[in-house]
């Protein structure tokens, strides 16, 4: 897609749970969106541990040691302010981050943030100029409590977490400032076939929940073994046919997953995308 306007479509991967899959995913989103020749520009918000920047600089040692031709974005690393007073910290990272958000819808059809798995006025900041909010969440009960304490038995909910409470205020500040609208989608992450009934039961509240609390609830991922192998080597699945790695049918699977996940985000461009490349018998 050419950059046609000034204005890039920002996509933030966001959770207040460490280990949820965040950046796994932002991973695989960044890479389908590149190999579809989308500009994407990502930003680090997890300065403390960076696991996104050290999942493309593993990327970067691999295709460099192997001789190949893997499509890596530009990383911006925002480390939060630490002078001064709570206002000044305050200040500074809104000014720091706005900064770095114009510059980037100039170049950007797509910004990916990845937040770290704790509150902070970065990660608010960055919820606040959403387009798209992913949220990864595990699949159980526990995990329900990131967005709202629910009854078990009637999926009633009874309350709203701290960071449901700050996607509304996203949304509300969104709203009030240019109109725009946050399309929230919770996916399920590391689901497994081995618990049947419990997932059957997450599924049934997640689908009560998005009615109460207005996200778009899809499949997501499951759990597989072959996400926790790649990224020493900062690969994606969407790579797999650019390296010499055997293809197995647990990775077909998961092609599909990744594939299925792309599509249910409905990105601005994605679906035209597929269609042309549909049409011009070219997969991914
Ligand atoms: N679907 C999956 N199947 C198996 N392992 C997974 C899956 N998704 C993520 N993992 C593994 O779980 C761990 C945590 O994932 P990841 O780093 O993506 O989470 P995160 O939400 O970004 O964490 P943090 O909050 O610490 O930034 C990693 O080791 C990753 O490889
Ligand atoms: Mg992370």
């Amino acid at each position: 897609m050419p950059k046609n306007n000034n204005r890039a479509h920002i996509i933030v991967v966001g959770n207040e749970k460490g280990g949820s899959g965040k950046s796994t995913t932002a991973m695989h989103i960044i890479v389908s969106l590149m190999k579809r020749n989308f500009n994407v520009s990502v930003v680090d918000l997890d300065a403390r541990q960076k696991s996104l920047s050290r999942y493309l600089e593993n990327r970067l040692n691999y295709a460099t040691k192997h001789d190949l031709k893997l499509s890596i974005p530009d990383v911006y690393i925002l480390s939060r302010s630490m002078q001064g007073d709570i206002d000044n910290m305050m200040f500074e990272d809104t000014k720091n981050f706005s900064e770095l958000m114009e510059e980037l819808h100039k170049e950007s059809d797509f910004i990916l943030i990845d937040c770290p798995g704790t509150d902070s006025n970065l990660s608010r900041l960055a919820h606040s100029v959403a387009d798209t909010l992913i949220t990864p969440i595990n699949d159980s009960f526990v995990d329900l409590d990131l967005l709202a304490s629910v009854n078990p038995d009637t999926f009633k909910v009874d309350k709203l977490s701290h960071y449901s409470e700050m996607v509304w205020d996203a949304r509300k500040h969104r709203a009030m400032t240019d109109r725009g609208t946050i399309d929230w989608i919770v996916m399920r992450n590391r689901t497994s076939s081995l618990d049947a009934i419990n997932k059957r039961r997450v599924n049934d509240a997640l689908k009560e929940l998005q009615k109460r609390i207005s996200f778009r609830y899809i499949q997501g991922l499951g759990e597989r073994v072959i996400y926790r192998e790649l990224f020493p080597r900062g690969l994606t699945l969407v790579d797999m046919r650019d390296t010499d790695d055997k293809v197995t049918m647990s990775h077909i699977a998961a092609r599909q997953e990744i594939r299925r996940l792309m599509n249910d985000l409905k990105l601005p461009g994605w679906q035209e995308e597929v269609v042309e490349k549909k049409r011009q018998g070219v997969g991914f």
